[in-house]
């Protein structure tokens, strides 16, 4: 009996044991899953971009909105409004500024929006070395990717600021943009609003800033504007749909396609199918034609039509050249004597020294050369009697006033 009690008591006690075993396991088990429901409540959620829209921006008015400098106290409200309206836009980031704003980046994803790099602390990226290039590009793309799952895809450079060392240090697409608001220098809603508006083209990027107050007010109304113009906004990517951005490359907006020419006929009947009106030839030259030679003995060739005057050319081409003028004689040998008569070039030399003094003497208006008493004179420097009676001679002709010269 004894014995049959302390084996009562014994199961008991192994019972109880066992049993505040799985009481144990169940407890255990029961907080490990509370931890890891808790756990998966805690985990921020994966974030899971809404499916990619398919845009044609060849056929549609796209527009993209861009947003630099961010994220901002202002970036949420933006946010709101963007959600509001149904407009997908694009902000570059500052990595400095990611980590105060993770919830906000995330919902940028989460909504929609595209998240893209614009280096970590904005300085000039040509000014850096292309191994802080790649620090500013890789630290903000960690922190982007981080805080919204998303590891961005496009760069701004900060200020537009780029040359080829730094687009190849960067090594992604660079993203600048076709309309500056000038947000950051005026402050100015309704400004903002007016050139957000208006300066847009197709295919066109906008640059506001959303750390800028009077930038995120003026958003619904640029939305009502471009909307009303018949824009439709998509992200810079969504802009890009169906072209390839290259690394390293900087993109402004999206161009219109080259024309492509159409292979197969155009339906009857449309204009293109027209053949196109015949010009009329343009007027060929003259053929050269080689001079005419009469054979001996042949026919002469037929008279040919005279051709029009402004066609016309020589027959011969090239045209012989005139032939050069005989060079006139030296000085010395223009021997005249007396006066030339009108129009005549020269007159008929004189026989003689003499008879060329006593012409001279007999027209004392007309110039009258004789070089053979020049030479004369030249080589005897003292007058001779020649000189002496054509002075005389001279004299007496020409009245007193009108002498010129002490001699001749
Ligand atoms: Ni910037």
């Amino acid at each position: 009996m004894r014995i049959r009690n302390c084996a009562v008591i014994g199961a008991g006690l192994l019972l109880a044991a066992g049993c505040s075993h799985a009481e144990r396991q169940a407890r255990t088990a029961g907080e490990h899953g509370a931890i890891k429901g808790r756990a998966q409540a805690t985990r921020s959620p994966r974030p899971a971009p809404p499916p990619p829209r398919k845009i044609d921006c060849d056929r549609v008015k796209c527009v993209a909105l861009t947003f630099d400098d961010g994220p901002g106290p202002y970036t949420a409200r933006l946010l709101d409004t963007l959600k509001r309206n149904g407009v997908r836009a694009t902000f570059f980031m500052l990595g400095e500024n990611v980590g105060a704003h993770r919830d906000i980046v995330r919902r940028m994803a989460l909504e929609g929006q595209e998240v893209a790099n614009h280096s970590w602390s904005h300085p000039d990226l040509t000014t850096l070395s292309s191994a802080e290039v790649r620090s500013q590009i890789q630290r903000t793309q960690k922190a982007v990717k981080d805080a919204s799952g998303l590891a961005p895809t496009l760069v701004r450079p900060p200020y537009g600021s780029t040359n080829k060392r730094v687009e190849h240090a960067i090594g992604m697409p660079l993203v600048l943009w076709s309309v500056d608001t000038l947000d950051w220098r005026y402050r100015d809603v309704a400004r903002d609003t007016r050139v957000g508006v208006k300066e847009p083209k197709s295919g066109g990027i906008v640059l506001f800033h959303d750390i800028h107050k009077p930038s995120v007010d003026s958003i619904p109304k640029v939305v009502d504007g471009l909307r009303k113009r018949g824009f439709t906004f998509v992200t810079v990517s969504e802009l890009f749909t169906g072209r390839r951005l290259v690394p390293g490359t900087s993109y402004s907006e999206r161009t219109a396609p080259p024309t492509q020419v159409t292979a197969s006929p155009p339906p009857a009947g449309s204009s293109a199918a027209r053949p196109p009106r015949a010009r009329p030839p343009a007027p060929r030259p003259p053929a050269l034609r080689r001079p005419t030679r009469r054979r001996p003995g042949g026919r002469c060739p037929a008279p040919r039509t005279p051709e029009p005057r402004a066609a016309r050319r020589p027959a011969v081409w090239p045209p012989p050249r005139p032939s050069p003028r005989a060079p006139d004689p030296p000085p010395e040998n223009r021997t005249t004597c007396g006066p030339r008569a009108p129009g005549a070039a020269s007159s008929a030399p004189a026989a003689d020294a003499r008879a060329c003094l006593e012409v001279a003497s007999a027209m004392p208006r007309e110039r009258v050369t004789c070089p053979v008493e020049r030479r004369r004179r030249r080589a005897e420097p003292g007058r001779s009697r020649s000189d002496a009676a054509f002075a005389q001679a001279r004299s007496r002709s020409e009245p007193p006033g009108e002498r010129s010269g002490p001699g001749l």
